[in-house]
């Protein structure tokens, strides 16, 4: 072996493997954002041509809990997820979300006074369909997703709806934002193309953009909704499988927890597909609150 095992070492292989196993969700601590995807990025490029020959990993030193979260952006990089800027880039493809409308859920809590148009950040906000609809009611708009002919689609949007928004194209993990600014954060399908090691990162980057008081709405896949992949199996497959289903207990667990309480969490309406709402029933609607002050 070329790398002495240390006490270290062991302690953080042990705790990514309770992590991976659900058993002690507080053993990691929370990951240096700024290392997060980019970082991973980098490794993947570095290990693309010649280290990955055979379907290897390069041979990374791991030694802290983030090199283990690091290694495992770049094991699930590897593993055939969704190609974002190709999907987007055949507008004509036939995908349930490739519409104008904004989703039911998010037009009736605005309806209904559950959320008042206010400063929003969108994370993977696709073509820019719920973006432009916040925009259109007077809010201030932030949106964010790692697709560049996403982002060009959501841009022109957009602006053949006079409705102005501010877009990154980034990933999450990267993008800039004031701290504590938002009155809502917003996800529609983001949220369930994530891996099971960035949960943590991302409840925190949701915790951190919102105002105290401020609201996250999500919408993601019901079990029935995803690829059927245990977290275990997540990573045995080096895959997500095209997304990961939620049941209500482990969305939950995340998000009625302090700083979040559960307001709402519902199963998505399925509309007729002609507008000009967005529904599909095997997805989530859940709104949350984050409590505060911190
Ligand atoms: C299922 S699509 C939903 C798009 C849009 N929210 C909608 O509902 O129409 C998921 C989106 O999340 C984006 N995405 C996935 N992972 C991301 C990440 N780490 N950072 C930014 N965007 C991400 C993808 O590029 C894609 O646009």
């Amino acid at each position: 072996m070329r790398v002495l095992l240390t006490d270290a070492l062991a302690l953080t292989l042990a705790a990514a493997h309770a992590e991976l196993l659900g058993l002690q969700r507080n053993v990691l601590q929370p990951t240096d954002r700024a290392r997060g995807f980019a970082a991973s990025h980098a490794l993947m490029q570095r290990a693309s041509a010649v280290d990955r020959i055979g379907g290897q990993m390069p041979d990374q030193f791991i030694y802290t809990s983030d090199d283990v979260l690091l290694m495992l952006d770049a094991l699930l990089a590897g593993g055939g997820g969704v190609r974002w800027d190709d999907f987007f880039a055949d507008r004509s493809k036939p995908c349930p979300f490739f519409v104008e409308w904004p989703d039911e859920n998010l037009v009736a809590w605005l309806d209904e006074g559950m959320l008042t148009p206010g400063r929003v950040l969108e994370l993977g906000c696709g073509h820019g369909r719920n973006a432009t609809y916040l925009a259109s009611l007077g809010c201030d708009v932030d949106a964010v997703d790692l697709s560049a002919s996403a982002i060009e689609w959501a841009r022109e949007r957009a602006k053949l709806a006079g409705a102005p928004v501010s877009f990154q194209r980034c990933s999450i993990f990267d993008a800039t934002f004031t701290a504590g600014s938002y009155d809502l954060v917003y996800d529609a399908g983001c949220f369930h193309h994530l891996a099971p090691h960035r949960r943590k990162d991302y409840a925190e980057l949701v915790r951190r953009a919102l105002k105290p008081g401020g609201s996250y709405g999500l919408v993601c896949f019901r079990p029935e909704g995803g690829s059927g992949y245990t977290d275990q199996q997540v990573y045995e497959r080096a895959s997500l499988g095209g997304g990961l289903g939620y049941t209500e207990d482990r969305l939950r667990a995340m998000w009625d927890k302090a700083p979040f309480s559960v307001r709402a969490l519902r199963q998505m309406k399925k509309t007729d597909g002609q507008g000009p709402r967005f529904g599909e029933d095997f997805l989530w609607a859940m709104l949350a609150v984050r409590e505060g002050p911190d």
